[in-house]
């Protein structure tokens, strides 16, 4: 263990009309660095995660969260671009820095304000994380990439919509739980399930109910070195922090292996000296139903083609062997594209410090496990995290 989560904060995720991705990242990194109970002047470097590509027309995000205070201006910041892991790869950035010695503390903020644009227009700004040369004509934006794979993953082990359709129930079943969830209402079974002018095909066979939303939103957090995190309130340790880096082009793979997302959770659990079953949980990146049924498979929960299983036999469910996404997840919970990866962190420090609002508690968190990924399992991020005491 060599870095810790010392404080945090979550704004709510939604259409957050009259909030910029300035105001947002304000007040997420003014909140992070009160909960860590130090001064702003106490930070040394700034990471800010932020994709953009076309969301907002202000690009130049690194000195926003100057703004927060003026203790932090002249601290060196940089922003972090890597498609929807921008948020975790912020904060790899950030553990990179406290692993070289170039500083004690460092705030990672997470933002996107997506919702300036209508839904097609941002799959426009989306399908930017795909390859372009061959891939950007698929249509319906990021949604088409996901079609493709889901019919190619239909195609080979036969048609997985009743269990698409039981990973969205789960995911807004506990949303309804997180105050900070973009949707925070229970869906049915049979509206998920069964096509209708509520709930149209998308993209092949994935609908509406298979889709994270276009979300805005912003979580920040603080991270130190252990040595001083032992004198700090709270603080969740990294047990473990890899990234994985696939080929960008989808005929270079096999699609619906998610081979870079395996090979990742593959080093994590080695690298902590765990097995999957040892996590409590896991916040699992579910940009669409079907990515979280494969990453099942990615993260060794059952066999190639046997993800079904985990959400027919309820293992994933809050109350399973291992559940997945009890903040709801991206499904629910939203995916403002740069905020995503820290606020899994957030949502997991949470968890593992008993401080998760009302009924998002679970009742039991040793360990937890993040999965954040860019692309079409081509940017992957698995943390590791406990309590540091
Ligand atoms: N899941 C469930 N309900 C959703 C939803 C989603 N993902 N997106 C929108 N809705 C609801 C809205 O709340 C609204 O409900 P209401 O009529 O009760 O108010 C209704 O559906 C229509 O909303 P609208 O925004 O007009 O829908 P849309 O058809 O334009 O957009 C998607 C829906 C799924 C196409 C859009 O959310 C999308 O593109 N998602 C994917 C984003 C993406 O690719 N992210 C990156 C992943 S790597």
């Amino acid at each position: 263990m060599t870095a810790c989560i010392v404080g945090w904060s979550h704004g709510k995720f939604g259409k957050l009309d009259g909030e910029t991705s300035e105001s947002l990242i304000v007040k997420a990194a003014g909140e992070a660095i009160a909960h860590a109970g130090i001064e702003p002047k106490d930070i040394d470097v700034i990471y800010v995660g932020n994709m953009n590509g076309g969301f907002v027309r202000q690009e130049f995000h690194s000195s926003l969260p100057l703004q927060t205070h003026p203790d932090l201006r002249f601290k060196p910041s940089t922003r972090v671009e890597n498609a929807c892991a921008t948020g975790s790869a912020a904060i790899h950035m950030g553990l990179n820095t406290l692993a070289a010695g170039k500083a004690r503390f460092v705030l990672v903020v997470g933002v996107e304000k997506m919702t300036e644009l209508n839904s097609a227009q941002a799959g426009e700004v989306l399908i930017k994380a795909s390859y372009v040369a061959e891939e950007a004509n698929i249509e319906a934006g990021f949604a088409g990439i996901f079609g493709k794979i889901t019919s190619a993953y239909f195609q080979r082990y036969g048609d997985k919509s009743d269990a698409l359709a039981r990973i969205a129930v789960k995911a807004h079943k506990n949303g309804a739980k997180n105050p900070y969830a973009h949707f925070q209402k229970e869906f049915a079974y049979e509206f998920c399930r069964t096509p209708s002018d509520k709930n149209p095909f998308v993209a092949g066979p994935l609908k509406r109910t298979d889709c994270s939303p276009v979300t805005d939103g912003a979580a920040a957090v603080v991270l130190t070195d252990v040595s001083t995190a032992l004198g700090l309130k709270q603080a969740i340790a990294f047990r473990a922090a890899e990234h994985v880096n696939d080929f960008l082009p989808m005929s270079k793979r096999d699609i619906v292996k998610f081979e870079g997302p395996q090979l990742a959770w593959k080093k994590a659990l080695a690298s902590a000296r765990l097995d999957l079953l040892d996590l409590s949980f896991v916040e699992s990146h579910d940009c669409f139903t079907s990515a979280e049924l494969i990453e099942y498979e990615a993260m060794g929960l059952t066999a190639p083609g046997e993800g079904e299983r985990a959400i027919h036999e309820g293992w994933v469910e809050r109350d399973g062997k291992l559940p997945v996404n009890v903040s709801g997840g991206l499904k629910a919970k939203g995916h403002p594209v740069g905020a995503t990866g820290v606020s899994m962190h957030v949502m997991s420090a949470m968890q593992l410090s008993g401080t998760a609002p009302g009924g998002l508690q679970l009742p039991k968190t040793r360990i937890g496990g993040v999965f954040n990924m860019g692309g079409a399992a081509v940017a992957n991020y698995v943390s590791i995290l406990e309590p540091l005491r």
